[in-house]
């Protein structure tokens, strides 16, 4: 995979690593109920971007026992499946199971991306469903082995440009279903705050190339005050 052009925008990077998962986690929900006070606190309400994957379930979790105010929480997508929404597989059922079905967020204010439509219907859904959002709050990512994030995937196009639009299909994903939506990588940076969330020996090839400056996917997500990701501090040893 290249390495990083110079006409790629720098990527900030503060890298927060952590001895263990459990710790990871619990760190990884308090950064983000920190983020909805404050975002609540100055605007009222709480606009945040879930990564889906196994990585944030447990993160997840520990958002369902905690005490904010879920009137102001407003939840997206960053990527989904396109399959049904009752599906064992989907983002969004992963998260409703884990989380959502658990706190008073107003159904109305929860928008998960209809994947169920097919990639076209749903990617412009779900781009009209966002351009009402200039900033969000927060986007939380995870990272594949291969670098992708979100379902943005080496080799494919990431919407990486001022004029990409907010939400684009995936046909051919390496990672099952081959049929995606994601949000775009231009789309992912216009955002106060990104977190990754990265555990797991799988993802000790895509953090040491990210972190020598290799393209991956994760590394075109550049909002302006840069990117925190919590990682297992093993996976910055080498
Ligand atoms: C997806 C995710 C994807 C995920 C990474 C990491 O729909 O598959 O959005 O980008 O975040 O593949 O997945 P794990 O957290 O399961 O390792």
């Amino acid at each position: 995979m290249p390495l990083l052009k110079n006409s790629d925008p720098p990527q900030q990077c503060r890298w927060h690593g952590y001895h263990t998962t459990a710790e990871l986690e619990q760190a990884a929900a308090q950064a983000i109920l920190r983020a909805a006070q404050q975002a609540i606190s100055q605007r009222g309400a709480f606009y945040i971007v879930l990564a889906g994957g196994t990585s944030p379930r447990r993160v997840y979790e520990l958002l369902s026992k905690a005490d904010t105010d879920w009137s102001a929480w407003h939840v997206y997508f960053g990527d989904e499946r396109c399959l049904p929404p009752d599906h064992a597989e989907r983002n969004s059922r992963m998260a409703a199971l884990a989380w959502l079905d658990h706190v008073a967020i107003p159904p109305d204010q929860i928008h998960p991306i209809p994947a169920e439509t097919g990639a076209e219907a749903a990617a412009q859904a779900y781009a009209r469903i966002v351009e009402g959002i200039k900033i969000f709050d927060l986007v939380l990512l995870g990272l594949g082995e291969d670098g992708h994030t979100a379902s943005l995937f080496p080799d494919h196009d990431w919407g990486n440009t001022p004029d990409a639009p907010a939400a684009i299909t995936v046909f051919d994903s390496p990672k099952p279903p081959p049929q995606r939506v994601s949000l775009s990588a231009h789309r992912l940076r216009a955002a106060h705050q990104v977190m990754f969330l990265v555990t797991g020996v799988a993802k000790q090839q895509a953090v040491t190339g990210w972190r020598k400056g290799v393209r991956i996917p994760a590394a075109a997500i550049t909002p302006a005050n840069g990117v925190d990701v919590y990682i297992e501090a093993a996976l910055l040893k080498s």
